[in-house]
């Protein structure tokens, strides 16, 4: 990998009272490439993605971003400057359509206040198509015209993990942080939303950073992997090393995947 880096992560510790979620761990994230981190339950994944973006404040260590050091990251500024996020549990308004919620992802990009958004007028309606069809193009990509008017708690978990996807593109991101995309579902859609995530890397210039437990995907997609136990980094590299690392494999075994 040549690219340069994006984000830098460096000797972050971070605890919940008692509980140490991550423990002095360092890695970086080089621009254009799809980073995995893996490890068993509770390994820390969810919270470095959590210190990536700004929700969780880590005691120790330090972030950077596009050459920016800071202690902590506000997850305002996170997104500001183009990170965006899907999480483990779907978080979307379940009431409101496809539509909306992706349309909810443009909202750091609208310029005009909810005030001419209501008088749908001038300006505010020449930003609003706009944005429709930002998120009309990214309904095309992820082939889902034909529940563009449902409301998504309507949909099946497999679609709702699209529509999340589709939400956090609308953001025209940077840096995408996927937290377990493809969990729960069946062959064919885990299929489909690797595909998304490869052309959202390559064709939309996302770079990419993975949490995945299905090791077939993860050593098909990523770059890099880095493996996480107990909150610990215990290895890092081309997918092809990690998968023979013996750490690895013992980590993986002792959890009984
Ligand atoms: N908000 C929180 N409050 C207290 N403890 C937490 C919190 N978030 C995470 N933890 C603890 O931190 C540790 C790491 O959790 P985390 O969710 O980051 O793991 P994970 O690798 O994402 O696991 P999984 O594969 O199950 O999603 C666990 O022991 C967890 O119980
Ligand atoms: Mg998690």
């Amino acid at each position: 990998m040549s690219g340069e880096i994006l984000l830098s992560v460096d000797d972050v510790s971070l605890s919940f009272g008692g509980v140490r979620a991550i423990a002095d761990v360092s890695f970086d994230i080089r621009k254009g490439e799809v980073r995995a981190i893996i490890g068993p339950n509770g390994a820390g994944k969810t919270s470095m993605l959590n210190v990536v973006n700004g929700f969780y404040h880590p005691q120790k260590g330090e972030i950077t971003y596009r050459g920016r050091t800071r202690a902590r990251m506000k997850p305002h500024e996170a997104a500001e400057q183009g990170i965006a996020r899907t999480f483990q549990n779907v978080a979307l308004f379940k009431g409101m359509t496809t539509l909306d919620n992706i349309m909810t992802g443009r909202s750091l990009r609208m310029k005009r206040n909810i005030f001419w958004q209501a008088l749908r007028h001038g300006p505010a309606l020449d930003e609003e198509i706009k944005h429709r069809r930002v998120c009309e193009e990214i309904i095309d990509f992820l082939q889902i015209e034909h529940i563009r008017k449902t409301p998504v708690g309507a949909l099946p978990y497999g679609l709702q993990k699209r529509v999340e996807l589709g939400r956090a593109l609308a953001m025209e991101p940077e840096l995408l942080l996927l937290d377990e995309p493809m969990a729960g579902m069946n062959l064919e859609e885990k299929e489909d939303m690797s595909r998304f995530i490869v052309e959202a890397n390559r064709l939309r210039g996302a770079t990419i950073a993975l949490i995945e437990h299905d090791m077939g995907v993860v050593m098909d997609l990523s770059d890099r992997v880095v493996v996480l136990e107990y909150g610990r980094k215990i290895a890092d590299g081309v997918p092809d090393m990690v998968k023979s690392d013996q750490k690895v494999i013992d980590a993986y075994l002792g959890a009984g995947r």
